[in-house]
């Protein structure tokens, strides 16, 4: 006899979580987007509305990440927040100031390694500190102290070859703390990891988080991960990416993998699988079946 399990409704919140829901809401907002549409022209000379009035505050030290299907607009949201492309209409405000362009005020980490290769790992980290006017030697010296903090203390002398995927990702995120932006990026930051070192690596994240004040916009399409490490995921509709809703995850803190395969963590992830695939056992959601064999192969 199968037994269904009874989920509790995904906005059930622990009097501990909404406390401390309700306290992130009371800090200041460091990041908010107001109206944001993004268009892109096509090689057709149409147009597609990769965002369309996405509105959002994300406040001082909140986990924040942004989850949808593949070309719902993820990256597009993120880059925008980095200054590297511009809205269309709307406008995303950082500490209060609209973004006009990349700033040292944002540390980014993005999928693949985009370390310098012929640089250590100590040099690649005090990089970013020089070019924002450290000397030589408190580069070196705060360089240290984030490659310990990141766990890498013993290769602080190492290359980007000698290391693995999710150790470059360490230097990654150590570099892109250095300056201590109040805002750190990721867009699917561990999308090309093994799912054994992705677990890992969320772990890191989460500890790195405990003991630094940044605000993280956290980009993925991996529902268990964005649920393990937010306080709250915007999710989006595609085509155009549009807000569905912002979900406020249940899980007390800290978290601990154990939680993956709590109640609340699978209501939560009920909903959002709802939101996402709305019509997922709908006959319109299958590829149409393509004939491989040649007319008169004798295959029935
Ligand atoms: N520079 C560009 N020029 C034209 N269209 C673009 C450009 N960048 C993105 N798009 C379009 O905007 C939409 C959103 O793309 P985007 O890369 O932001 O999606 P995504 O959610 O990050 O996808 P994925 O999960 O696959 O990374 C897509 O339809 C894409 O083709
Ligand atoms: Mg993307």
């Amino acid at each position: 006899m199968s037994t269904v399990l009874e989920l509790p409704s995904y906005l059930k919140q622990s009097p501990e979580v909404a406390a401390r829901l309700a306290r992130l809401k009371a800090r200041p907002v460091e990041l908010e987007v107001k109206g944001l549409t993004k268009r892109f022209m096509t090689p057709d000379g149409g147009t597609v509305t990769a965002l369309k009035e996405i509105n959002l505050s994300v406040h001082r030290r909140e986990f924040m990440s942004v989850l949808g299907a593949s070309g719902c607009g993820k990256s597009t949201f993120v880059r925008i927040v980095a200054g590297l492309e511009t809205p269309t209409e709307g406008e995303v405000l950082l500490g209060g100031k609209a973004i006009r362009g990349p700033g040292p005020d944002r540390g980014m980490v993005f999928q693949g390694y985009t370390l310098f290769p012929w640089l250590s790992v100590k040099q690649n980290v005090m990089f970013g500190l020089e070019a924002c006017g450290s000397s030589p030697t408190g580069a070196e010296s705060d360089a240290l102290q984030w490659i310990d903090l990141v766990g890498l203390a013993k290769f602080a002398d190492a290359y980007p070859h000698q290391l693995s995927g999710g150790m470059k990702q360490r230097v990654a995120i150590a570099r892109a703390l250095a300056n201590q932006p109040p805002v750190m990026l990721m867009d699917e930051p561990y999308g090309a990891l093994d799912p054994q070192t992705r677990g890992q690596m969320q772990s890191y994240l989460l500890q790195i988080w405990e003991n630094v004040d940044v605000t993280i916009l956290f980009i993925t399409h991996d529902l268990d991960e964005a649920i393990y490490l937010s306080d709250r995921i915007l999710v989006l509709s595609p085509n155009p990416g549009q807000v569905l809703e912002i979900v406020e995850v249940p899980l007390s803190h800290p978290r601990s993998p154990e939680q993956f395969l709590s109640p609340e963590f699978l209501a939560t992830k009920q909903r959002i699988e709802e939101l996402i695939h709305p019509n997922k056992h709908a006959s319109d959601d299958k590829l149409p079946m393509i004939r491989l064999t040649k007319v008169g192969d004798d295959v029935n």
